[in-house]
Order: C-alpha cells, then sequence, then structure tokens
C-alpha cells in the first residue's frame, strides 16, 4: 500500500475547517471573554435543539459529566452503581469519586452491557446504573427502563461516543434521568481541547447540575451548596459551534464509509462486523470488528501502514484499583478479539476498499 492511513490524525481536518477555527479563535481573541459568556449559552442552545432536550449544561470534560450526574443526584458513601465491564475507565472512576462503588455487569457480544444478567448484581445498595453506549451503539434502553424503574434504580447514561444515536427518535442521554457526553478530541464531534455536556429532562437536576458545576453558586458570590469549578472553557464552546454545522455532513459520511467496510468484509470468515453499524442508534462513531487473531491482524495492518486501536485492551474489573476477583467472559474475550479500524469523515471511500483489501488478504493468508 502506497499511502498510510493513520487510525485518526486530527492535523488531517479540512481546510476550511481550520480556518473557521481559526476566525473563532480570532473573534474571542478580541472580544476577551474566556470563561462563561455567549458561546457557552450558544453551544448549549444548540445542543438542545439538535438533541431535543430541554435542558444542556455544557461541562469541562465527560469524566466530570458523570462525577457530576452521579453527585447530583445524590450517589454517595454505601451506595452501590452498576456499570459495565468494558469501558473507558471513567465510567467506573465516577462512581469511586462519587463516593459509592461500581459493581460491574458483563457484556453482550457487541461489548453492551448484558441487560438480562442486571437481577442478579442488584442489592439493597443499588442505587443507580450507567449503561454505556459503546462505540456508537446504544444500549436497549426501554428495556432498561422497564427493569430500572419499579426498583427505583436511576439511570446516568454514559453517551461519551454517542453524541448523534437515536433510538425511536429520542436522544441517546435523553432516555435516564442524566445523560453525559464528552467532546474529548477523537470523539466523532470533538473539541479541540477537553469538554463535555450534560442533558436532563429535569428542570430540578438541571439547575442543581449547573450550581455543582460552578463553586455551589446560585449567583455570582451566592455559594448554596458545596460545588466544583466544571465549566466547559469558553475557547472550546466556541470551536465546538463552528464544529457543530459540520456535524451532519460528517455524520452521512462515517455511515457511506461504514456501509463500504460491511459490504467489502461481508465473507470474510473468522471475523464478526459491528452490527447495526447502519442504523440510528448507531452513530458510527468506531468501526469495530472482531478476530480471535486480532494481535497479529493488528501487526499486519501497521506492517502495511494502516493504524488500528483497540476500545479496550483490559476491561475495567482486571486494572488494579478495580479488582473484584469475578469473571466477566463475554467482555473479557472482546477486550482479545476486537479491533477499531479508522473511520472518520476525512477518509476517501478508497481508504476503506484499500483497508479491506489488506485485511482480506491476511486472512487468505492467516
Ligand atoms: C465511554 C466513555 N465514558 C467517559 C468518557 C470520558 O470523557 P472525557 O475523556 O471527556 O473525560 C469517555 C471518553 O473518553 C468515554 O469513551
Amino acid at each position: 500500500m502506497s499511502n498510510p492511513i493513520p487510525f485518526l490524525d486530527l492535523s488531517l481536518i479540512p481546510l476550511d475547517l481550520k480556518n473557521a477555527l481559526k476566525e473563532k479563535f480570532s473573534q474571542m481573541l478580541e472580544k476577551g471573554v474566556f470563561s462563561g459568556g455567549e458561546e457557552s449559552v450558544l453551544l448549549e442552545s444548540k445542543l438542545k435543539e439538535y438533541l431535543g432536550v430541554p435542558f444542556a449544561l455544557a461541562c469541562s470534560n465527560g469524566s466530570d459529566a458523570l462525577e457530576l450526574a452521579l453527585r447530583t443526584l445524590e450517589i454517595s458513601i454505601g451506595d452501590e452503581v452498576i456499570v459495565p465491564a468494558l469501558t473507558w475507565v471513567s465510567t467506573a472512576e465516577a462512581v469511586i469519586m462519587s463516593g459509592a462503588k461500581p459493581v460491574f455487569a458483563d457484556t453482550d457480544d457487541h461489548g453492551l452491557i448484558d441487560l438480562g444478567k442486571l437481577d442478579s448484581l442488584i442489592t439493597q445498595k443499588t442505587k443507580a446504573i450507567i449503561p454505556v453506549h459503546l462505540y456508537g451503539k446504544m444500549v436497549d434502553m426501554e428495556r432498561l427502563i422497564e427493569w430500572s424503574n419499579p426498583k427505583n434504580i436511576r439511570i446516568v447514561e454514559d453517551a461519551a461516543q454517542a453524541f448523534g444515536a437515536f433510538q425511536n427518535g429520542i436522544s441517546a442521554g435523553n432516555w435516564g434521568d442524566i445523560g453525559c457526553f464528552s467532546f474529548y478530541p477523537t470523539k466523532n464531534l470533538g473539541a479541540l481541547g477537553e469538554a463535555g455536556a450534560l442533558i436532563t429532562k429535569d428542570e430540578n437536576l438541571h439547575l442543581r447540575l449547573m450550581q455543582f458545576a460552578n463553586h455551589g453558586q446560585t449567583a455570582r458570590d451566592e455559594h448554596h451548596s458545596v460545588g466544583r469549578n466544571a465549566k466547559i472553557d469558553s475557547i472550546q464552546a466556541g470551536f465546538m459551534n463552528v464544529k457543530m454545522d459540520y456535524f451532519e455532513s460528517w455524520q452521512k459520511k462515517r455511515k457511506i464509509l461504514a456501509s463500504i467496510y460491511l459490504d467489502s468484509l461481508k465473507n470474510v470468515v473468522g471475523l464478526t462486523l459491528p452490527e447495526d453499524i447502519l442504523e440510528s442508534n448507531h452513530n458510527a462513531h468506531l468501526f469495530v470488528i472482531q478476530t480471535d487473531n486480532r494481535n497479529n491482524l493488528k501487526l499486519f495492518l501497521e506492517s502495511k501502514g494502516i493504524g488500528t486501536a483497540i476500545h479496550y485492551p483490559t476491561i475495567i474489573p482486571k486494572m488494579l484499583p478495580y479488582l473484584d476477583g469475578k469473571e466477566y467472559p463475554n467482555a473479557e474475550k472482546l477486550s482479545k478479539f476486537i479491533l477499531s479500524l479508522p473511520l472518520n469523515p476525512w477518509m476517501t471511500e478508497d481508504d476503506v476498499l484499500s483497508i479491506s483489501n489488506e485485511i482480506r488478504r491476511f486472512f487468505e493468508i492467516a
């Protein structure tokens, strides 16, 4: 293969976007407002409109969003929160930061929390569950709510990877009590630094989230509770406002590229392809394949100049700070089999065809 294809190289974003971002930075430099201000307010109104939610709070990052959500729901010492075993570490980390204990659930065959296992995990202490819409594919939220509502178990959605995914027309993050997003630069909608957001349908929760993220203030110098500083950086809000105008066209491109992958890899024996990636309940953030020959395939693609990634190579309950001595067979198997292929709107259809050719070649000779 002639041209290397990185997993994701953010310096390759198109020139018109680079210029629009530079222009936004210049405008903000002239205005001199670097905390709060109109860009943060504008971002929140764009989020509300796109996601179809009454309340949105832009914040510092997705990890803080999760912690703020749990604290606002008064999850604390002595409580238990169910989280999937396979996710980015923040999901479980936020539970510990709130004072509660994460209780891990095994996943299904595609990495989403296994709803069939939840009954065996609840105790008197279970106060909340964090479904993670991993890779951009939404957990079956109707089924989860049916399970959690009668038990009075709160839902904090980790929609960090699911911006732009909708189930039955309802956005990821808008099903549970509070939804959390990450705009980490590599996400399908990413800032040029750290940023995140929280959404809710409940005005009271929204007011408490706002207070918590701003030192417990209800107004300037009126501190009604103990909080922290988890506000969004205004410059990032400005950049996000620019990028949001491109978002829908990027999503269309992602789906086109994903459909080419699906088509060109469909007959490869030994390869499992992502489920529902073309559906609206999946935002095609990551294109994750599965094979028991993952490590060799990764090395082979690397030798051809193709970058890949693993989301994630170690399940959380097998990480030192979270060890619980239990087994999570599906999640563990996935952590050894999964491989994320390059998928971003700045790739060409030819890039996807070349990657698929190399994968087919690997399986022919393997
Ligand atoms: C599933 C999941 N949860 C939480 C986070 C945390 O978001 P952030 O990196 O913005 O803190 C991320 C992103 O990295 C994520 O992928």
